[in-house]
């Protein structure tokens, strides 16, 4: 199967410390900046229902906290780092292209 890269955004919009949220198909993607890097992963918290993109950017820890239950998951494995969430969230490739920000969504 060929690779799907969705372009969602110019590079300029994401700024460091930024959560955004981005749809696509049945996908809600969580893109996140922390100290430069971007990391796009599964916005809705694998322990119940929560937006991610509303939740707590750690830039140092590259983590998101998750405004519900408070557990926290590394940005670039998707791991969470306590309880109550147990299950990763999935993360996707994200490539730089033209200035333009693109996620690997197939
Ligand atoms: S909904 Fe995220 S930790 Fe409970």
């Amino acid at each position: 199967m060929p690779e799907e890269w969705i372009k969602v955004c110019d590079e300029k919009l994401l700024k460091n410390g930024d959560l955004l949220d981005f749809d696509h198909a049945d996908k809600k993607i969580l893109l996140a900046k922390a100290r430069g890097k971007v990391f796009a992963t599964d916005r809705i918290c694998t322990h119940a229902y929560a937006d991610l993109a509303t939740g707590i950017m750690n830039e140092e820890e590259k983590t998101v906290t998750c405004p519900l239950h408070l557990s926290v998951f590394k940005l670039d494995t998707g791991a969470p780092q306590n309880l109550p969430a147990e299950e990763p969230l999935k993360t996707y490739k994200v490539k730089i292209q033209d200035n333009a920000i693109y996620v690997q969504l197939g």
